[in-house]
């Protein structure tokens, strides 16, 4: 039987994190979406949907790509709801655009919401998961971050930087039972894909072996098992959802 644990999910009223959050109070977590303090009514707007459904999920805003800002999240929820045991981390934006295009703020935006932010926000928390003996630090790459791709070199970067974090974190914390894994989800569909213009993005797709996007639930379904007590012995890894877009070992 798994333990209820405490989650917190960071862009956790995004395309991919909003339905983490859901298939995680599903298995049984109480869980936290964290989002950005400038995203507050569509936050609200979420949260009403899922009362209305009956999940137990509740909403903290706080800035990932601040640290200040992510310590005084980490306050409020360590009052509020107590000590986090599942931490997926999911925030993420982009700005494509070629390098020669490139502003210095896209680069540092991006750098800064998808790759800083693991160390922001896993330093509130990892302390009080070994000081508990118990664990989940959960980092959302993508299949940019292994095979590159034209226009995302701030994105790329980062992404590749998730996976260097999670096999150094998952050494230093291993013996305290805490697991430190990343998830590279393929093209997914949700917001951030929409962005892509059309022609593009159908070119992407005659790329993938399985034929289309991948369902936020698909991706959702990898964090679920990362974070179940049962999965102990898996730390350091990355596990990839991309429908074979990029096939690698
Ligand atoms: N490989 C090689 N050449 C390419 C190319 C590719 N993949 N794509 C475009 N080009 C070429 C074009 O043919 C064009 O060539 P010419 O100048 O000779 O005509 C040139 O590059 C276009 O260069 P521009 O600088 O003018 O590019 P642009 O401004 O038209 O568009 C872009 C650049 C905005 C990055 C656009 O290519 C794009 O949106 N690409 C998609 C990027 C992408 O996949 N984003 C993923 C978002 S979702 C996500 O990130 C989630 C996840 O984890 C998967």
């Amino acid at each position: 039987m798994m333990k209820k644990t405490l989650a917190l999910v960071t862009g956790g009223i995004g395309g991919i994190g909003s339905v983490i959050c859901k298939e995680l109070s599903q298995k049984g977590h109480q869980v936290i979406a964290g989002y950005h303090p400038a995203e507050e009514a569509q936050a609200k707007s979420k949260l009403k949907e899922w009362q209305a459904s009956g999940a137990s999920i509740h909403i903290v805003s706080g800035d990932v790509a601040s640290f200040a800002s992510c310590a005084e999240m980490a306050k409020t929820i360590q009052k509020d709801f107590g000590t986090v045991q599942i931490l997926v981390n999911c925030a993420g934006i982009t700005r494509d655009k070629t390098l020669k295009k490139m502003t210095e703020e896209d680069w540092h935006a991006v750098l800064n919401v998808d790759l800083n932010s693991l160390f922001n926000v896993t330093k509130q928390f990892v302390d009080g998961m070994t000081d508990s003996g118990f664990g989940r630090v959960i980092n959302i790459s993508s299949v940019n971050g292994k095979k590159g791709q034209f226009g995302q070199t701030n994105y790329s970067a980062a992404k590749a930087g998730v996976h260097g974090f999670t096999m150094a974190l998952a050494q230093e914390v291993a013996r305290k039972g805490v697991t430190v894994n990343s998830v590279s989800p393929g093209y997914t569909e949700t917001p951030m894909t929409k962005a892509i213009p059309a022609d593009i993005s159908q070119q992407i797709i005659a790329q993938i072996p399985v034929g289309r996007m991948a369902q936020p639930e698909e991706i959702a379904y990898v964090v679920g098992f990362l974070a179940d007590q049962r999965a102990g012995y898996i730390t350091g890894v990355n596990i990839s959802a991309n429908g074979g877009l990029f096939i690698s070992f």
